[in-house]
């Protein structure tokens, strides 16, 4: 069902990587709701071809972009101005990597060069686009800046290793960042705390599948699908949400609330 209620507005989409990520989702939600968004992801993955389906799909334009460099950043809200014609009301940062988590190495043995690069993509590529767009003016008063991220920055899950701490800063830039786009230019910046979903970066941290299963039966609603995601975000990019701004917000079925579910005790309960 469409409320329309992105007629009009314009965006960019990062890290649609294929029909399973939650910008991938997104992108078709939002298109649902009458939002025009450019697609962007990194040269290598749009080497796989699968996001020009999207942009057929949602009649959009793809445009290559390490979210790590400047360059390639300018050059992509510039173009998505002018692509779209006009400045943009929202923006989505649907990007994380560790090549600590890719190669298995352990949290107690991080390697240095590895742990700067995977910070550098999955964090402070938040604050680079941020700059970007706050320095080139290109968002609209009232528009909405949503980055997602997990509960890991919160709370031990130790397998999610290294990409607790990025998340622990991505969400802190959220909030600097989003007090002076507040201030300055009426735009709000919150991070979306998702729940454990089958994605490429999902499933590539270890022990997923037992995981995932776990926060399903902790959550009294379950776990929230990329769809879920994809509803929510249109909430926060919608003009229903206008002082909503430097949060960071659980769509996870009421996880982060719980303690312990009768479900989850019973397999621990002794016989009778
Ligand atoms: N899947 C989960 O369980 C889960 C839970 C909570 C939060 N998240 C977060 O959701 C976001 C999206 O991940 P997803 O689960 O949809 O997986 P995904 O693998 O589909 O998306 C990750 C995206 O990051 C992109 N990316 C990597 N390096 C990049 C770079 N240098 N420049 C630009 N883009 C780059 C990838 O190409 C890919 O499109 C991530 O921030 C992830 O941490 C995921």
């Amino acid at each position: 069902m469409s409320y329309n209620l992105l007629k009009g507005k314009r965006g960019i989409i990062f890290g649609a990587l294929d029909e399973n990520s939650i910008a991938w989702k997104t992108a078709e939600r939002v298109h649902e709701e009458g939002g025009k968004f450019v697609l962007t992801n990194a040269p290598v993955a749009l080497r796989m071809g699968a996001i020009n389906e999207l942009a057929k799909k949602t009649g959009s334009e793809v445009i290559p972009a390490d979210a790590t460099s400047f360059e390639d950043l300018q050059n992509l809200v510039d173009k998505s101005v002018e692509i779209l014609g006009g400045k943009l009301d929202f923006v989505l940062h649907s990007i994380g990597m560790s090549v600590n988590v890719r190669k298995g190495r352990h949290y107690t043995d991080l390697k240095p060069d590895w742990t700067a690069k995977g910070w550098d993509i999955s964090a402070v590529s938040f604050h680079k686009v941020m700059q970007t767009l706050y320095k080139s003016d290109a968002m609209n008063e009232w528009g909405s800046i949503v980055a997602l991220t997990y509960m890991a920055a919160q709370r031990v899950f130790p397998d999610y290793n290294d990409m607790a701490d990025n998340k622990a800063y991505l969400e802190s830039i959220a909030r600097s960042f989003g007090y002076f786009f507040g201030r300055d230019k009426k735009v709000r910046v919150n991070t979306i705390s998702q729940s454990p979903t089958p994605t490429t970066a999902g499933q590539g941290v270890k022990g997923f599948s037992g995981f995932i299963k776990y926060a399903e039966e902790m959550s009294p609603l379950g776990n929230a699908t990329a769809d879920d995601c994809a509803d929510y975000t249109v909430t926060l990019f919608s003009d229903l949400t206008k002082r909503v701004t430097l949060q960071n917000l659980y769509n996870d079925g009421g996880f982060s609330n719980m303690g312990v579910s009768e479900k989850v005790m019973d397999r621990f309960e002794d016989e009778e």
